[in-house]
């Protein structure tokens, strides 16, 4: 009995010194100290030893236990030891190495733009505005002469929050907003974004425009071609032309679409303007007089021009960028181009 008692101390010893990691320590637990281990055998065996040596031989069980016991808990010290070492050599930061560089930020092509026109107009004598793009349906459409079955509606897809509220669709409801506030002579500009539901090559569902207003006393087309053209020259370069096609709002009459010359190849026609030599950039006419005076302004004391200018064209034609849609998808290296 005594002689298997020892053995079995002996070759538990073993195992333990030699144990490679944590759970073979707790493998060794239980095959040693478990409820089927080696000692529960001895125990059984109990039975044939004579009364006087039972206590002798508990005791030595009991002993046995206790070394195994400091034996585990010792072992699993070491290798918890180690392997937390280990581990924090695995994870060690090295400060040595070179860091990751940040980068400077620099400005969207789209909002250098917005600021390019609203300098040139603001040294013009415009001042800047600004509105909010969940709009009423009666400020985006209502009051710039688009009742609800207009077919005019059609011409922009609209994101309608219910009937009555909309995202702007166009930054035209800031000349309704700037009429009911102000009083007349107005001269103003107000950039900012629009939302249609449209996502092709050329269009965004959110854009940008520039609307402007000049509300004064006899106001007429010239002066909105002679403000539109300077503005261009301003822009692009003073060889830039300008060319007005007439066009259908139904907020201003007569209405113009305003082309400038390529800014690419000069007119000749390259790829940007597609072989035309033309960028169009804006939109614009005379205010219809209903507009006006929805807005309590006597169209007979006042007349008005209105524009509204897409931001991203004229940043596609300032900085000949071909796709639209990398405008927005904010990759750094294209971003870079522009500081
Ligand atoms: N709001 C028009 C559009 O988005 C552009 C425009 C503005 C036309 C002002 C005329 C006057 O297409």
């Amino acid at each position: 009995m005594e002689k298997m008692i020892e053995k079995i101390l002996e070759s538990a010893k073993c195992e333990i010194l030699s144990s490679p990691s944590l759970k073979s320590v707790s493998d060794t637990r239980v095959k040693y100290l478990g409820k089927n281990g080696e000692f529960t055998a001895v125990m059984k065996n109990l039975k044939d030893v004579s009364a006087e040596q039972k206590p002798l031989v508990g005791k030595l069980v009991n002993d046995a236990k206790c070394v195994i016991e400091g034996l585990l808990s010792e072992r699993e010290k070491t290798l918890f030891e180690k392997e937390l070492e280990n581990k924090i050599k695995s994870e060690a930061i090295d400060v040595t190495l070179p860091g990751k560089k940040s980068g400077f930020g620099s400005f969207h092509p789209i909002t250098l733009v917005i600021s390019e026109i609203t300098d040139i107009f603001t040294g013009l004598g415009f001042s800047v505005t600004d509105g909010p793009e969940i709009e009423t349906d009666k400020y985006n459409f209502e009051m710039l002469n688009i009742p609800k079955d207009h077919p005019a509606r059609d011409m922009q897809d609209t994101f309608y929050i219910t009937d009555d509220i909309v995202l702007r669709t166009q930054t035209s409801s800031m000349q309704i907003r700037t009429m009911l506030k102000e009083k007349p002579p107005l001269r103003i500009i107000s950039p900012g974004k629009v939302y249609r539901s449209d996502f092709d090559s050329s269009h965004s569902p959110m854009f940008h425009q520039i609307e402007g207003l000049v509300v004064d006393k006899h106001i007429t087309l010239c002066d909105l071609m002679g403000l539109l053209t300077e503005f261009a020259k301003k822009l692009f370069d003073k060889n830039t032309k300008t060319r007005f096609r007439p066009s259908y709002f139904p907020f201003t009459e007569p209405s113009v679409e305003v082309d400038v010359t390529c800014s690419e190849c000069g007119g000749k026609g390259c790829s940007l303007c597609k072989g035309t030599g033309w960028m169009e950039i804006l939109g614009a006419g005379i205010v219809n007089p209903k507009v006006l005076e929805g807005c309590g302004i006597d169209p007979n004391e006042y007349s008005a021009l209105a524009f509204g200018l897409g931001i991203e064209r004229t940043a596609i034609a300032r900085y000949g960028i071909s796709d639209m849609r990398i405008v927005f998808e904010n990759d750094k290296r294209f971003l870079q181009n522009y500081r």
